[in-house]
């Protein structure tokens, strides 16, 4: 049984990949510091897969933690590198902040992952780094825009850090999947999203606002040139983007990559609108929710879909939830967690 770390794994993204690492019969090992989730979440995760991954504490900005780690597991087979600060705002705010969290523990994983046997690395990387793309759907030639954000850039930086290290060492094999936007929760309604405070993400925002916690959603923003003049983004179910992760991963296992350092869009190829989104949740959600329009918020582009005609091709993934489902299992979770 190949052994697999999973940095950030009790996060959204991470504990929704170490399930389907689980049920593909992978052994899990998870390092996080706990600074953004909840050491509950591996009782989700257990509850789903009847199996325990291992679990370190661990800040990733501690060089010699990280050596210590790797020299204890040495026979891990390959990386799925999740932990990041990924707050937009909190990044202008505090940019050193960002670049600490975000690239020295790249580099020290990067550097324990070279001491590896075998040193496959899956790293995640954002949309974010396409800008405002001149062409939709956006390709992975699109080209990288200036960031409009230090985490933005933390993107942009780590690929380029990732990419520099491949050119060096052919024994390290990446790949960077830049997620469009996720969404939803396990449909077991065991596993989600948590976010802290007030959710600056449309979804969570969405649901809080379904359940009662918040009053009203703010819609940024109604006079965009799109059909119904809101935003349009390429909202992802969270399984599919986890599933996504075992296919790259198993294509590095299987040393079927084409180069050392390949990319590939995660998204469902498919634009939806804000407009859209709210109508999906009333549509699952059988009520109304309570919205109105707002100014535009400052940095949001117009619009940003995946071509996933590379994902599909080379890795044999697609997509398979519809944002109706995916607004689903966030509603179905959101109920469960505010307990109704
Ligand atoms: C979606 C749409 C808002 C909240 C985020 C990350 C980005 C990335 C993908 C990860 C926009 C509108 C939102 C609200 C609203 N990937 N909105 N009212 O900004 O597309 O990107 O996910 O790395 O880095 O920032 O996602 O969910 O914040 O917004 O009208 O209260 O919903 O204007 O059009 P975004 P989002």
């Amino acid at each position: 049984m190949k052994k697999i770390l999973v940095t950030g794994g009790l996060g959204f993204i991470g504990s929704h990949t170490v399930v389907e690492l689980q049920n593909e019969g992978f052994e899990v090992v998870i390092i996080d510091d706990l600074s953004n989730s909840s050491k509950t979440v591996l009782d989700g995760i257990f509850d789903i897969t009847n199996k325990q991954p291992i679990f370190e504490k661990l800040d990733l900005k501690e060089k010699s933690s990280v050596e210590k780690f790797f020299k204890k597991h040495n026979s891990i087979s390959g990386v799925i590198h999740f932990a990041a600060s990924k707050a937009v705002g909190e990044s202008v705010e505090n940019p050193l902040l960002y670049y600490e969290n975000n690239l020295n523990t790249l580099i020290y994983m990067l550097k324990g992952v070279l001491g590896l046997q075998e040193s496959n690395f899956i790293f995640s990387s954002s949309c974010t780094v396409y800008g405002q793309a001149d062409v939709m759907p956006i390709t992975e030639n699109a080209p990288v825009k200036p960031a409009e954000s230090p985490y933005g850039n933390t993107k942009q930086i780590g690929e380029e850090i990732i990419a520099d290290t491949c050119k060096v060492n052919q024994n390290l094999n990446a790949i960077a999947l830049r997620y469009f936007n996720p969404i939803g929760a396990h449909p077991s309604g065991k596993i989600g999203e948590l976010p802290i405070g007030i959710p600056r993400n449309l979804v969570p925002y969405i649901t809080q606002t379904g359940v009662g916690l918040r009053d009203c959603l703010s819609v940024f923003g109604n006079d965009y040139p799109t059909p119904d003049g809101t935003c349009i983004r390429d909202y992802i179910h969270v399984v599919d983007l986890a599933k996504a992760h075992v296919i790259a991963l198993q294509r590095l296992l299987d040393d079927k990559n084409d180069s050392n350092f390949e990319t590939f869009n995660i998204g469902t190829g498919v634009g939806s609108s804000v407009i859209e989104v709210i109508n999906a949740f009333e549509n699952v959600s059988n009520q109304s929710l309570n919205y109105r329009f707002a100014p535009r918020r400052e940095g949001d582009i117009i619009s940003a879909y995946a071509n996933i005609t590379k994902a599909n091709k080379i890795l044999g993934w697609k997509a398979k939830s519809s944002l109706d489902d995916a607004i689903r299992s966030a509603w179905k979770w959101e109920q469960k967690i505010r307990n109704l």
